[in-house]
């Protein structure tokens, strides 16, 4: 059995639809490694028993969460302070070493030689390429080394409240030691054009080895189509298309007959929920809509259902594709036809009243102002039409630090890290108790 393993970690079933892409993903590279993922309390034991099948090993550990509002803020990302729970990864010591891979990040190629590399190597980051992306790296697990770097994340914390930020303060030489720890750009490329530079993009496209999901809009949040299994990618990630397309195939070739209604949404978490009866343990999130669809067929009310789910929850979460699906066009388009069909049955109800002779002041009002509504819609729509074709596609916000983020920073202390980075399993972890499942204490 091979010493060397690839980890991922998941925190719940969303995530975990990402853990099972990416194994499947492995798998089809040809990979002679072991795949290891980690999953905290909140993984459904469906989901559990559907990671089983793909992964070697199905580790619970506690979660580790920095709890550092103030610099995930920075980061815009206020989830990801339950990221520290990777730090686990350096106590799978029945490993020699080991490749740490997001949930989000998909293996287009074989990788093996990655293991060849030592502690700690990883890529540039996009962003600041001083500092390493930490959705891959090589690592040596052991125990004393993971101490040291939960003790050191409970004196001085994360800069981005992740454990990017910790890791890069703790591999703190990365960028000027040993050239050999830097990896290739192509072991994790950014997919996103916000993040991107597209003509190296387009240059490389074919060398890229791991793909990296960075960013809010994961795969799994792309609106995707069961009749014609595309996805629908927004307007910003067309050069990616294939990509996320590549995502889908491999979830639905491997992943969606697996699903299953029990999957649920994590407890406390912003995700959209659907009703599902079957769902046991919690409201069905994404992994249970998905389990609803019928792939291949004719769209069904489940599809439209899992449609406005999706819309919504990317609405909701800050990502609209202004330029696509979501342009102002599109709404207007909306606001229009809901105003035209609202005035066109005023208009029946009122030539009825005028039937019956009795003329009421109020129809006439709702009447005149819907009409002046509808005019104003098509006039405005015009206006953005041609305002729109002469202009660019608006780029997505950019995260952006404001004077009252920055004055409102309440960095996390010292005491209260501690309390949170913590190495005991959590009392949940230990109710759980779960069969076949190998668990640290
Ligand atoms: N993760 C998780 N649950 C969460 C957030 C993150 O399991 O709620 C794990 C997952 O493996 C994920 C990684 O932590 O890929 C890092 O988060 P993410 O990929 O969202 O960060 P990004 O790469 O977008 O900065
Ligand atoms: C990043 C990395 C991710 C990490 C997050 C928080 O951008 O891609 O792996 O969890 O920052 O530090
Ligand atoms: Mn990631």
């Amino acid at each position: 059995m091979s010493k060397f393993a690839w980890v991922t970690l998941t925190t719940n079933d969303t995530y975990s639809l990402g853990a099972l892409v990416l194994a499947h993903s492995l798998k089809r590279s040809g990979t002679a490694h072991q795949l290891a993922v980690l999953v905290t309390p909140t993984v459904s034991d469906a989901m559990r028993d559907r990671l089983k099948d793909v992964y070697n090993l199905v580790q619970e550990v506690n979660v580790l969460d920095s709890q550092d509002a103030a610099n995930l803020a920075l980061l815009a990302r206020p989830e990801l302070g339950v990221t520290f729970t990777k730090l686990h990864c350096w106590r799978l010591e029945q490993y020699e070493k080991c490749v740490f891979l997001d949930a989000d990040t998909l293996v287009l190629k074989n990788c093996d030689e990655l293991f060849e590399r030592e502690e700690l190597s990883a890529a540039p980051d996009v962003s600041w390429p001083d500092c390493f992306n930490s959705g891959v790296f090589v690592f040596k697990p052991s125990l004393d080394t993971f101490n040291k770097i939960t003790e050191f994340a409970i004196k001085h914390g994360s800069f981005d409240g992740g454990d990017q930020g910790l890791l890069n303060q703790y591999f703190a030489d990365w960028s000027t030691a040993d050239i050999k720890k830097h990896l290739p750009f192509v072991y994790n490329v950014t997919a996103y054009a916000s993040y991107c530079y597209l003509p190296a993009f387009k240059q490389f496209r074919d060398k890229i080895k791991i793909l990296h999901f960075a960013g809010k809009l994961k795969p799994w949040l792309i609106p995707f189509n069961s009749q014609t299994k595309t996805a629908s990618t927004p307007h910003d990630y067309t050069h990616a298309h294939d990509l996320i397309q590549h995502w889908w195939t491999l979830f639905c070739d491997n992943v969606h007959n697996v699903l299953d209604n029990a999957m649920h949404k994590a407890p406390g978490s912003e995700e959209a929920s659907v009703s599902s009866p079957g769902s046991a343990q919690g409201e069905a999130g994404l992994a249970g809509a998905l389990a609803q669809l019928r792939i291949g067929v004719q769209r069904t009310p489940e599809q439209e259902h899992y449609e406005n789910l999706m819309r919504r929850q990317c609405w909701e979460s800050g990502q609209i594709d202004y330029a696509g699906a979501d342009a102002f066009e599109n709404i207007w388009k909306k606001i229009t036809q809901t105003l035209e069909a609202k005035t066109e049955k005023t208009e029946d109800a009122e030539q009825t009243d005028n039937a019956n002779a009795s003329d009421n002041d109020n129809d006439n009002t709702t009447l005149s102002s819907n009409k002046l509504l509808t005019q104003s819609a098509s006039q405005l729509l015009q206006q953005v039409s041609a305002a729109s074709s002469r202009r660019s596609p608006s780029p997505r916000p950019a995260a952006v630090r404001t004077e009252q983020q920055s004055s409102n920073k309440t960095e996390a202390t010292t005491s209260s890290r501690s309390q949170h980075i913590q190495q005991s399993t959590s009392t949940a972890a230990k109710a759980r108790g779960q069969k076949g499942m190998r668990k640290f204490k």
